[in-house]
């Protein structure tokens, strides 16, 4: 399983299941030399897979650096979007055309109920069914990679509350209860899957045809 079973051709896709000791351009490096090691190494295999999955979709890209911006997003070539996660166990990074793809993001995380403490935060009304299982980590992962899709178009918070997801069978329906010009509305394209042990979800507006 990889999220790359989740996402049309138009994705490139690479991910791995531990840390690569790959070395950051400078441009990036700057940013994290303060962090833990351990959150170095989870950068630099993230910003690795990145460079991964940009080669593939043009080989001149293979070494182009990602920066992090003020807001921690990554900074995508100009007309590539993307998205990178990392839990224990996987680092991800997907990349798309803009022409393809409007925007993207990805979320993974261990397969396992909420903490309780987070069900009252993070899932609504309809979706407190799903609170005792590991369906509950689901529609958080939906609702993290909805706001890394959300953000770059938008630049605005999005709440836990302000998305309502309703889970299918590797799919889902969000929908956003705020409107947003920037945002399209009825769009959004949700896979997700668990399988040993992690969940991976990618939600992402394709560009109209
Ligand atoms: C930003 C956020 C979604 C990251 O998710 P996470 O599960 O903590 O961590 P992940 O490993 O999956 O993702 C981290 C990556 O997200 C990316 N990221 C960070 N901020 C981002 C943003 N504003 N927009 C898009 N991508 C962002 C980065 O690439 C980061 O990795 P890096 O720092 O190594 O580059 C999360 O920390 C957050 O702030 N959530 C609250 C907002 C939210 O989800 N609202 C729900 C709306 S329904």
């Amino acid at each position: 399983m990889s999220m790359r079973m989740l996402l049309p051709t138009s994705f490139a896709v690479c991910e791995t299941s531990g840390d690569i000791p790959a070395a950051l351009p400078e441009f990036e490096s700057v940013v994290t030399t303060s962090a833990q090691a351990a959150r170095r190494a989870e950068f630099a295999t993230g910003r690795w897979c990145a460079r991964r999955a940009l080669g593939d979709l043009d080989p001149a890209a293979a070494h182009q650096a990602v920066p992090v911006g003020d807001d921690r997003a990554p900074v995508w070539p100009p007309d590539v979007v993307g998205s990178i996660t990392h839990c224990t166990g996987l680092r991800s990074a997907v990349v798309a055309r803009r022409r393809d793809v409007v925007a993207v993001g990805v979320d993974a995380e261990p397969a396992r109920p909420l903490p309780l403490d987070a069900v009252e935060v993070i899932l609504r009304t309809n979706e407190r069914q799903y609170a005792e299982s590991a369906l509950s980590t689901v529609v958080f992962t939906v609702k993290e990679a909805l706001f890394k899709a959300w953000w770059p178009l938008t630049r605005t918070w999005l709440d836990f509350q302000q998305a309502r997801v309703t889970l299918g069978d590797g799919t889902a329906d969000v929908d956003v209860l705020t409107a947003h010009p920037d945002w399209p509305t009825g769009r959004a394209q949700v896979r997700w899957s668990m399988h040993d042990g992690l969940i991976r979800t990618a939600v992402w507006i394709p560009a109209e045809p």
